[in-house]
Parts: structure tokens; C-alpha cells; sequence
């Protein structure tokens, strides 16, 4: 089998630039290179695109520009990158690990992007990403498709003289959830029970989107599971999340990443054997309901009896040391660098399959 080239593209114009660039690290680390040879792209928080060194990538915590900014050619066949510049080719790109986390990289314009460039693209394409980073389509799919979430309301900023607590709190109950519903890292998520505190917290998810998302809280353990495949779409065993309850009021971005104390993961969850079944099924029905390919991980509740409910889908979720993707298929004996070998496979085997499809009659 002949070596290809795979990029990895990180960094972006998101909240979660920071931890982009901490997947992208382990990404580069584990990709085989009997099978691959790696480039490495970095987006900066302007939105410029550059070619990194592996010694960049090490120790750079945000992405600095630097004199190899590129410049993308679309309708190109081959050698679609070039450096702005003296304009020249950073090679053959066979296949994009896109990383980018978030807006702009998780949302289906990068993906759209990598399509009208003609390059295969690990993770589900523009449609998959567009529905899953909208954390309000993604429930009207679900409601759609029969699979339980959390009851909800959601309002545009242009709607803000129209949300109301009390309307609100006769419908959801409190403590209530409230989100900026394009984001991801638990970035402008406040959990709220009085008037003053809800008012709070949608000025501050209007902060960061133009959209705000009102959740009914749901009491239950947090469990996640990853999904692999194109087609044929299989999932692996289920982790749990434990937040510290004692210092942190759910699993916000501290409990996350910058508390050690904040939070444990589970693998594989305590769960008897039906339960972590139907966990899988669930995840596998989301998945194909919101048109995902090569991978996501769909996050659930389980409530103490036993009902599940999903609470969202993360198209290119976390690849940093303590991410529970690559963790869940290490629990089904699958290694780090045999996972990122299997996604960039499926990139390529969906990009040959869209190739074969008619542009002509
Ligand atoms: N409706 C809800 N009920 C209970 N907890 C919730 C709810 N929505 C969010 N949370 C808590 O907030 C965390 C972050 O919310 P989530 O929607 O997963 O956003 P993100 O995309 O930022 O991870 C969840 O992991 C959970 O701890
Ligand atoms: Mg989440």
C-alpha cells in the first residue's frame, strides 16, 4: 500500500482554539506512519491559514502567524495548498483531519471548504456538522426522529423582548439550562433558578451566539458514547462523566479542563449490560437521524430510572489526554493509532464514493 499524505487542520477562530491545538498534539502523535505522512495546518485566531512545523505544534499554546501563510486553489486536482509567499506547493494532500473544534470547524464551513476543494475530510460532512453544532436543530430532529431530549425553548436575539421567566419557568421548571446553543466547552452554559440569575445568563449566552437555548434541567448521569462508520455506523462501549458536585454546579469548562479535581471519567460506565445496550442503539439511531459519518460522539443522560435522554452530538469531539473518543474504543481494545487510522480510511472510502456519484446525464 502506497504512503499517503494526511493534514491535520487545527487551531480556528473558536472558544476552543486552546484545546484544538491539544487534539491536534495526540493526533500527530498516534497517526502511523507506515500508513501516513503528516502535514500540519494551523488556523489562527484571525482566521489565516499556515504551515506548521511538528516543533510548532509542540509548543505553541495559541497559533502564532508566521511568514508560511497558504493560500488554497480551488478546481485544483492535486497540490491544492500553496504558500502565499514564494507559491509553492505544499504537496499532495490525500486527506484533511480537521480538528478544528467548534465554530467555523465544526459547523460544516470547513467541511464545505474541504468539499469544493475536492479533499477527503475525516467526521461527518456539511450536513452531519451543520445539524449537530445547532444544539436547537439538532432537538428538532430528535423530536423528529422519536428520540428523547430535554424539553426546550429558544429565542433569536433579535426575539429578546419576547423571553419571559415566568412563561418560561411554568413550561421547564427550574433550575433550567441556558445556552448559547452553537458552542461547545460548556463556554456561556448557565445553570439558573431565580428571575435575576436567567436574565443574566441569556445576556451572556447572547454574548457568544445569536440564538439562545432554554433547557429543562434533566437529573441523571452523564454517559457518552463514540460512533464510528460511514453506512455502517458502530458504537463503542459507554463512559461516564462524574463531576465534582462539591466544587462545580455541572460539568462546566473548569470541571473540564483546568480543574484536576473537577471531574473523573469512567470507562467503561457501571452500568448492567441492557442499559449500556440501549445506550448504544440510542447513540447509533442520533447518529444516523442527524446524517453523521465517519465519527461522532453522542452524549446521553440517564436518569435514575432508567430513561435516556440525549443531550447532544459532538461531530469532531476532543482528541486531548483525557477525551473520552479515542478512551471509549481503547475500552473496546481498539489503540489511539488504530482509531485515527480507521477515520482517515473512511474519509477516503466516502470521498471515492462521492467521486463516483453522476455530475452529468
Ligand atoms: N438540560 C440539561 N440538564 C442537565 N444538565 C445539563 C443540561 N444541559 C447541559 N447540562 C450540563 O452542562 C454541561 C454542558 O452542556 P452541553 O450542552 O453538553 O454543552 P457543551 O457543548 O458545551 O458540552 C453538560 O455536560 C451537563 O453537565
Ligand atoms: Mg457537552
Amino acid at each position: 500500500m502506497s504512503i499517503k499524505t494526511a493534514a491535520i487542520i487545527y487551531g480556528g477562530k473558536s472558544t476552543e482554539h486552546e484545546v484544538s491545538i491539544r487534539s491536534a498534539r495526540n493526533i500527530a502523535k498516534a497517526i502511523d506512519s507506515n500508513q501516513f505522512n503528516t502535514v500540519l495546518i494551523a488556523i489562527s485566531k484571525s482566521g489565516k491559514w499556515f504551515l506548521k512545523t511538528q516543533d510548532e505544534l509542540n509548543h505553541e499554546n495559541v497559533v502564532v502567524e508566521s511568514s508560511t501563510q497558504l493560500v488554497l486553489i480551488p478546481g485544483a486536482i492535486q497540490e491544492q495548498i500553496i504558500t502565499l509567499s514564494d507559491q509553492k506547493s505544499i504537496g499532495n494532500i490525500d486527506v484533511v483531519f480537521p480538528i478544528v473544534h467548534g465554530t467555523g470547524g465544526e459547523d460544516g464551513s470547513l467541511q464545505g471548504l474541504l468539499k469544493t476543494m475536492n479533499i477527503a475530510f475525516v467526521g461527518p460532512g456539511v450536513i452531519g456538522s451543520a445539524l449537530c453544532i445547532d444544539k436547537e436543530v439538532t432537538k428538532r430532529i430528535l423530536n423528529e426522529a422519536g428520540i428523547a431530549n430535554s424539553a426546550f425553548s429558544s429565542f433569536l436575539k433579535a426575539e429578546r423582548h419576547l423571553i419571559n421567566f415566568e412563561t418560561i419557568k411554568v413550561k421547564l421548571g427550574v433550575p433550567m439550562y441556558i445556552k448559547p446553543p452553537n458552542l461547545g466547552s460548556s463556554v456561556g452554559i448557565s445553570k439558573v433558578t431565580t428571575e435575576a440569575e436567567f436574565y443574566q445568563a441569556i445576556d451572556l449566552a447572547l454574548q457568544f451566539d445569536r440564538k439562545v437555548l432554554i433547557e429543562q434541567n434533566i437529573v441523571g448521569r452523564e454517559i457518552e458514547c463514540a460512533v464510528m462508520g460511514n453506512g455502517d455506523a458502530k458504537a463503542s462501549p459507554v463512559g461516564e462523566v462524574v463531576t465534582n458536585q462539591d466544587s462545580h454546579a455541572f460539568y462546566d469548562y473548569s470541571a473540564k479542563y483546568t480543574d484536576s479535581n473537577g471531574s473523573v471519567t469512567v470507562i467503561p460506565a457501571e452500568l448492567d449490560a441492557a442499559t449500556q445496550d440501549k445506550i448504544r442503539e440510542i447513540a447509533i439511531r442520533t447518529y444516523k437521524a442527524l446524517c453523521c459519518e465517519g465519527m461522532s460522539r453522542v452524549d446521553v443522560f440517564l436518569t435514575p430510572n432508567g430513561d435516556i435522554y440525549v443531550n447532544e452530538v459532538n461531530t469532531l469531539p476532543g482528541f486531548t489526554d483525557i477525551s473520552m473518543y479515542p478512551k471509549l474504543w481503547g475500552a473496546a481494545g481498539i489503540s489511539y493509532s488504530a482509531v485515527i487510522s480507521q477515520l482517515l480510511q473512511l474519509a477516503l472510502d466516502r470521498h471515492e464514493e462521492e467521486n463516483e456519484v453522476k455530475t452529468t446525464f
